[in-house]
């Protein structure tokens, strides 16, 4: 078992060495901390765990950055959400992400077991660089050709997302994904590449992770399983809608313009125009920040798993024994 990394402050430190305590394979989700940040969430993990766990970053993109017609247009969207707020209409910051160099120099430098990375390939230097200080290589595919690519790379395992996942659709080749079934995909990269297989996407019962190990996986990775965990940093607001379980889960761009799955709420449904990622991210941060503390879940971004209703409260110890008996 695999605690997916879920940056943005929901897979604190906590839950990661809570998990690894536990038996399973923590994650501490780095995309959005800064090097400084990474060095002292991994402290901080260290404190609390000797066991292994693994730290995530999202691999880096190139997009051009957006003309100030489509920020005007981007921020104009967000406007009327902001206003209800009582904040400005938003603009772009100076630097939309972190610098995934610095960060990458920060996860060797601190040298978790293993290190896991969506959204784009390594290159060699890079992998090199983890496999001289010993550490693990994951990286994700949503479809087979992304799964093979990685392999051919030389990662030391693949992470398959299907379409059920909750959180950003992990890939970068947005033709190739096709939203496959995380069964469906497992097998087939299983009986594809001569590097083990890690599922996820959907899996939420102990019958679901024993199926994608009859699959072919290697091991199960879990995200929205664990939202409601008594260690996770899950807002009050989202943990209520969590819970409710009225709202349907859908892909959006609006929130920080990658795809992504979660719970569709108002701002979900109001973005047309959203900036590609990072930028939309930027731009939206201020807003889920105050909405955050004003318990406003309509313009939060709520990601979840197809699957969410059948998540639990409990520590995360509880939650896994729950997934995985021992
Ligand atoms: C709240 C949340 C945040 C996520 N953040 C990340 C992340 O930072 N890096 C990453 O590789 N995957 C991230 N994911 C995707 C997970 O790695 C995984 O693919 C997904 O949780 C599996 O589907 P499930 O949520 O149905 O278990 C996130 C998922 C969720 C629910």
């Amino acid at each position: 078992m695999v605690l997916a990394p879920m940056a943005g402050g929901i897979g604190t430190p906590a839950l990661a060495a809570a998990v690894s305590e536990a038996g399973g394979l923590g994650s501490l989700g780095a995309a959005y901390l800064t090097s400084g940040q990474i060095t002292e969430a991994v402290a901080d993990l260290r404190a609390r765990t000797a066991r292994p766990f693994a730290v995530n970053l999202f691999a880096p993109g190139h997009p051009a950055p957006p003309t100030p017609a489509q920020v005007g247009a981007a921020a104009a969207e967000l406007a009327p959400f902001c206003a209800a707020l009582g904040l400005t209409p938003p603009t772009l910051p100076a630097r939309a992400a972190e610098d995934f160099a610095g960060q990458f120099a920060a996860v060797l430098e601190a040298r978790p077991a293993v290190f896991s990375f969506a959204f784009g390939r390594l290159d060699a230097g890079q992998l090199a660089a983890l496999r001289a200080r010993g550490i693990l290589s994951l990286g994700t595919a949503t479809g087979l050709d992304e799964a093979r690519q990685l392999a051919r790379d030389g990662v030391d395992a693949v992470v398959v997302q299907g379409g059920a996942a909750g959180g950003h659709r992990g890939g970068w080749e947005d033709a190739g994904d096709e939203l496959a079934g995380t069964l469906d995909l497992t097998r087939r990269a299983a009986a594809a590449l001569d590097v083990p297989v890690i599922a996820a996407g959907g899996l939420m019962i102990h019958a679901d992770i024993q199926a994608a190990l009859d699959a072919g996986a290697s091991l199960a990775q879990c995200g929205t399983a664990f939202l409601r965990a008594d260690e996770a940093g899950t807002s009050a607001p989202y943990r209520a809608a969590l819970a409710a379980g009225m709202a349907p889960t859908g892909l959006t761009r609006s929130f920080s313009g990658r795809p992504a799955r979660g719970l569709v709420n108002a701002l979900s449904a109001a973005v047309r125009a959203p900036l590609p990622y990072p930028y939309q991210n930027a731009l939206t941060r201020e807003l889920r920040a105050a909405g955050a503390r004003a318990g406003e879940a309509g313009v939060l971004s709520l990601w979840a798993g197809e699957g969410y209703r059948l998540g639990r409260e409990g520590t995360a110890a509880d939650l896994l024994d729950h997934l995985w008996p021992t």
